[in-house]
């Protein structure tokens, strides 16, 4: 795995751009995972100013996002559909066509949207670079611990810590869901490139965790030790806790060297 570390919240962002770019760059008919929560939005801000500066269009891109809550529809202001569309589709040159969430307004059909949603991935040819958060507990996705490691899009029931740290997107007295629909820790397994992106002391245990602990369903951002190719891109904060942190930063800089050299 790739550990990341830098100095402030706006470089993680940066860096997380680069990377959907140099992935559009090199496919413009790419297929994206997105995540929701407060950690994307300024990657988001980013990514609308590169499309204004057309440095990045995003035309021809596929995007399947990882959760959303059940029983809301898309036009919950508290809904990921809504997020997803605020801070990003509707900034952007994307396709609406293209963009996919695991809706399911109505608990009646939560098995059949969860079908529906493995079905689409899979006819896009499945996820080239798959964005994640983290959850204070370790979660990914809506993936919370004691999740299998090889499941795939299902139902799962919010831990109360979860809910807690999600209070702050909804108004008091407004009724906050407690099931969300998740693409499984499997499906997001599955993907070519995962890239998790964190910031703040508040994510620094589940990220020591996560990097350096067990493999353990306790904290599901574990399983990204069996990712291929996988990235966390965290500030200096985040990384408090990580025991290795002082390697992580001796191997950037001596990829920096070697790339300096090899450009000199
Ligand atoms: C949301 C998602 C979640 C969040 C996590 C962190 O789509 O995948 O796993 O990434 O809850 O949320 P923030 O960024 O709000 O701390």
């Amino acid at each position: 795995m790739e550990v990341i570390i830098v100095a402030r919240e706006e470089d993680v962002a940066k860096i997380a751009a680069d990377r959907v770019q140099q992935q559009i760059h090199q496919k413009r008919d790419s297929v994206l995972g997105l995540a929701t929560g407060g950690t994307p939005l300024r990657l988001y801000d980013e990514l609308e100013s590169r499309v204004q500066k057309k440095s990045i269009s995003f035309a021809a891109v596929t995007t399947f996002n990882l959760d959303e809550y059940v029983g809301l529809p898309p036009d919950h202001r508290q809904s990921y559909a809504y997020y997803m569309d605020k801070h990003l589709f509707s900034r952007i040159d994307i396709d609406r066509e293209k963009t996919f969430l695991p809706s399911c307004p109505d608990r009646k059909y939560v098995t059949r949207t969860c079908e529906d949603f493995e079905q689409a991935l899979r006819a896009s040819g499945g996820i080239e670079l798959q964005i994640l958060g983290i959850g204070t507990n370790g979660h990914i996705g809506f993936n919370e611990p004691t999740s299998s490691l090889r499941s795939s899009t299902r139902v799962k029931t919010l831990t109360k810590q979860t809910v807690r740290d999600n209070s702050r997107f909804f108004r008091s007295g407004e009724e906050q869901p407690s099931l969300g629909i998740t693409m499984g820790i499997g499906t997001i397994l599955k993907s070519k490139r995962a890239l998790l992106i964190a910031t703040g002391n508040g994510k620094a245990t589940a990220l020591a965790q996560a990097i350096e602990g067990p493999l353990s369903a306790m904290c599901p951002a574990s399983a990204l030790q069996l990712h291929p190719n996988a990235t966390f891109v965290i500030d200096i904060d985040a990384a408090s806790r990580l025991s290795q942190r002082a390697y992580y930063l001796w191997v950037m800089a001596s990829k920096d060297r070697l790339e300096r050299s090899a450009e000199g």
